[in-house]
């Protein structure tokens, strides 16, 4: 990493309070942040971001270890050789100060680091920044998932840690505000419902690993909102074809902008299109995805389709949500294998034979 940024988060951990005014935190983050290049960007966002989840997980242990002295810090030492070792340049502030600042440090160098990058120009260095932090959460990601199963205390730290990363891509979900809703529309549209049901970028890149899709591979998210699938594969996996089929034209063109802007347009599509039509057929596609989109009838529907496909080639559906049991009854007496869940149970994972 970068020695003025190291410095600048050490400095940041150790400052007082006063030191750490958030306007003069901000201006000498600036400073350097303005002279770093796109690896550096990344690097440092993608770290703030980690300690900023890990934080919460910290926090409740230096709490439930409070009455035992030196407990915290042993605990703290054996960390840093293992699940948090990314973080063990900060080992001295972190034993320090273990509590609550911590988060708000780390809060404010993500925040910081993505104001920057969204003051400057679009190009080369707002494309390059964007590719080298998905690669970056990647690496992360995987390093968590390996963790989580050995250690018994280190939780999903990183499950909301980047939602940071739709400000930098330009998503904006007030997009939805002017929605009107039709009490007799008998599909689910989550009016107004923001990243809350939008799919955790570390979800997208947690069953990328699970299911390693070939080069070349294409795939189809049906009912893709406001496009955070499509953006991960897209920047972390050029070689792929990606389309979003969406209901909600507004949220379609909004995310095919976001896409443009990120440099995507050639790979990453979104296309509106109501998925319960009748005279609508789903492509044919190497990997499909579902995050609770459909009322049942259009799940009936979608699934009947999906089968068809699937009894004709080898494919995947992953899915989020409730659309996990209901694509499992679907598929009984069918020759698929269902994968492990991953994602903490969160995710179903199907292969056609
Ligand atoms: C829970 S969101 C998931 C968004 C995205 N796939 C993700 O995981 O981040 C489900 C989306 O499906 C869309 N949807 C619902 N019914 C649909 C239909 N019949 N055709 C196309 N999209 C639909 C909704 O508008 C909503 O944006």
């Amino acid at each position: 990493m970068n020695e003025t940024l190291r410095a600048l988060l050490v400095a940041s951990f150790e400052g007082d309070q006063r030191a750490l005014e958030i306007d003069q935190f901000k201006t000498t983050a600036k400073r350097a942040l303005l002279n770093s290049t796109a690896d550096e960007l990344a690097n440092i966002f993608v770290l703030s971001s980690f300690l900023s989840g890990v934080c919460t997980s910290l926090d409740e242990k230096a709490w439930n270890l409070r009455e035992t002295e030196g407990a915290f810090t042993n605990f703290l030492d054996g960390t840093l050789t293992r699940e948090l070792s990314p973080l063990a340049f900060l080992g001295d502030s972190l034993r320090r100060e273990p509590r609550k600042q911590l988060s708000k440090k780390a809060n404010l160098i993500a925040l910081t680091v993505s104001e920057i990058v969204r003051m400057q120009p679009a190009d080369p260095l707002f494309q390059m920044f964007i590719r080298a932090t998905m690669n970056e959460m990647d690496k992360l990601t995987r390093y968590e998932s390996r963790y989580q199963t050995e250690s018994e205390w280190f939780a999903n730290s990183l499950y909301r840690a980047f939602d940071e990363m739709d400000r930098i891509l330009g998503v904006d979900y007030a997009h939805d505000k002017n929605m009107k809703t039709d009490l007799n529309m008998k599909e689910r549209l989550y009016e107004g419902a923001g990243i809350g049901v939008q799919t955790s970028y570390i979800s997208v890149l947690l069953a990328l690993e699970a299911i390693q899709p070939a080069s070349g591979s294409s795939f189809i998210d049906l009912g893709s909102g406001y496009g955070r699938v499509g953006f991960v594969i897209g920047l972390l996996r050029p070689d792929m074809d990606f389309i979003g089929y969406e209901y909600v034209e507004h949220r379609v063109t909004h995310s095919q902008a976001c896409a443009d802007r990120a440099g995507l347009s050639e790979k990453v599509r979104f296309i509106t299109q109501d998925l319960s039509a009748r005279d609508f057929a789903i492509p044919v596609a190497d990997v499909y995805y579902m995050y609770d989109p459909f009322s049942r009838e259009t799940y009936e529907h979608v699934f009947a389709q999906l089968k068809k496909i699937g009894r004709e080639r080898a494919i995947t559906v992953v899915t989020k949500g409730r659309a996990s049991g209901w694509f499992a009854e679907t598929i009984r007496g069918e020759k698929w294998a269902t994968e492990p869940m991953c994602d903490e149970g969160t995710l179903g994972i199907f292969k056609s034979a």
